[in-house]
C-alpha cells in the first residue's frame, strides 16, 4: 500500500523532520514484483530511492519521488560444509541482528562489524567497513530485481566492490531493488584484531570477545542516533599518493595512515578535521562530533542545509590546510 505525504522523520538517524512524496514497504519478493508492475510505481520509474534505516542519508528537504523501504527479514542457512556456512539473508533484517545471529552460533566473519546501524540490504550497496573488515569479504551473492520484476544474481565479483563502493552506487544505481544477500561465515578461522587497539580491548579469545570489545569501542566514540541525530561517519577517509603524504609528514609528522598498496594510503579524515580545530564546533544546529570529528551531528533542529553547510566548510579548511580533498561518505539526498 503506497502512503502519500509520508513523513520520514523515524527512517533517518539524521532526525531530519521531512516528508516523501510517497511511501511503500514490501515483505517479499512477490510483494516487491507486483509493485514494480504496478501501476503505481510508472509515475516514479525515474524517481525512486531505496532506503534500509536511513543511517547513510541525509534530507536537505522533502523528497518529491517515491521510498521504497524492504521488510523482507528471513535468514536461512541455504548450503553448509565442514568449513563454512552460506546463510541468505532478506534485505529487510536489521545488520546488526545478523551479526548477533552469526555470534551466538560461533560463526566467524562478522563480529568485527558489530553495531553498524542499518540493514543488510544496504550493507551490499555500502560495503559497509569497520575496525579491519569489509562485508565484501563475507558476501557471496546479491539477490535483486530489475524495474520490471526480473530477477538477477550478481556475484561477489560482478558488485565490483571498493571502500565503501559496489556496482549499486554507479551503472545500477536506480537499476535494481535488493531483495536477498547471502553471506559465507566460516564455522572457525583465526580472529581479525589487526585494528588500531581491538587487540588490546579483548578480553577473550571468541568472536564474542570481539563483538563485546568493538561495541564498546563504537559506544565510546560513535554518539547514539537515538540521542543525537547523526549518520556515522559524514565523509570517507582519503586516498592520497605516497609523495603526497611523504610531504604531509614532514610538515605533520604525527598524521596517521593505512596503507592502500604500493602507491597510495589512505588517511583519517577525523584527523585532518580535528587538526582544522573543528572537533566539538558547532554552526548553527549543525554540529561536529567531540569524540569523532568524521561524523556530523543534528543538535536539535537542525535542517539538511545546515549540514551541509557544516560539511562544506570543513571540507573547505582540509584543503586549504592540507591539499586534500574529502567527500562526503553520507548519501545527500
Ligand atoms: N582521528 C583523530 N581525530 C578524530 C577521529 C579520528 O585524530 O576525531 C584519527 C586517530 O588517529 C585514529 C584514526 O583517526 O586513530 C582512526 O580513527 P577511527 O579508528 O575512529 O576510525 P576512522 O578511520 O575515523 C573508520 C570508518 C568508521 C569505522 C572506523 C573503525 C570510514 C569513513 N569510517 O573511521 O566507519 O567505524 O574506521 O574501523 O572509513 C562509518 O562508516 O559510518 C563508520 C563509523
Amino acid at each position: 500500500m503506497l502512503k502519500r505525504d509520508y513523513s520520514l522523520l523515524g527512517h533517518n538517524t539524521f532526525g531530519m523532520d521531512v516528508k516523501a512524496a510517497a511511501y511503500v514497504e514490501y515483505a517479499s519478493v512477490e510483494e516487491l514484483r507486483s509493485l514494480l508492475c504496478s501501476a503505481d510505481f510508472v509515475p516514479y520509474r525515474e524517481n525512486f530511492l531505496v532506503i534500509g534505516a536511513g543511517s547513510n542519508l541525509l534530507f536537505k528537504g522533502d523528497y518529491d519521488g517515491l521510498i521504497l523501504h524492504s521488510t523482507i527479514c528471513e535468514k536461512a542457512i541455504v548450503e553448509e560444509t565442514d568449513e563454512a556456512v552460506w546463510v541468505r539473508v532478506g534485505s529487510g533484517v536489521c545488520w546488526d541482528d545478523f551479526v548477533a545471529w552469526s555470534v551466538e552460533r560461533d560463526l566467524h566473519g562478522a563480529e568485527n562489524l558489530s553495531a553498524i546501524p542499518g540493514e543488510v540490504g544496504a550493507s551490499a550497496v555500502q560495503n559497509i567497513g569497520a575496525y579491519g573488515a569489509e562485508v565484501c569479504q563475507l558476501i557471496e551473492r546479491v539477490e535483486a530485481l530489475d524495474l520490471d520484476g526480473q530477477e538477477r544474481i550478481f556475484t561477489n565479483e560482478e558488485c565490483r566492490y571498493g571502500y565503501r563502493d559496489s556496482i549499486f552506487k554507479h551503472e545500477m544505481r536506480g537499476k535494481y531493488v535488493i531483495t536477498y544477500v547471502t553471506y559465507r561465515l566460516k564455522k572457525q578461522g583465526e580472529l581479525n584484531l589487526s585494528y588500531g587497539n581491538l587487540r588490546e580491548r579483548m578480553k577473550g579469545n571468541s568472536v564474542r570477545d570481539v563483538r563485546e570489545a568493538v561495541c564498546a569501542m563504537r559506544a565510546s566514540k560513535l554518539p547514539d542516533p537515538a540521542l543525537l541525530g547523526n549518520a556515522g561517519s559524514f565523509f570517507k577517509n582519503p586516498v592520497i599518493p605516497r609523495w603526497q603524504y611523504d610531504h604531509l609528514r614532514d610538515v605533520y609528522p604525527s598524521i596517521p595512515c593505512y596503507s592502500v598498496d604500493d602507491e597510495q594510503v589512505k588517511v583519517p579524515a577525523g584527523w585532518l578535521i580535528e587538526q582544522c580545530g573543528w572537533k566539538g564546533r558547532t554552526l548553527g544546529r549543525a554540529a561536529v562530533h567531540e569524540h569523532q570529528a568524521l561524523v556530523l551531528v543534528n543538535r536539535g533542529g537542525a535542517t539538511g542545509d545546515e549540514v551541509v553547510a557544516l560539511a562544506a566548510n570543513i571540507v573547505g579548511d582540509v584543503q586549504r590546510k592540507f591539499g586534500i580533498e574529502i567527500s562526503p561518505e553520507v548519501n545527500i539526498i
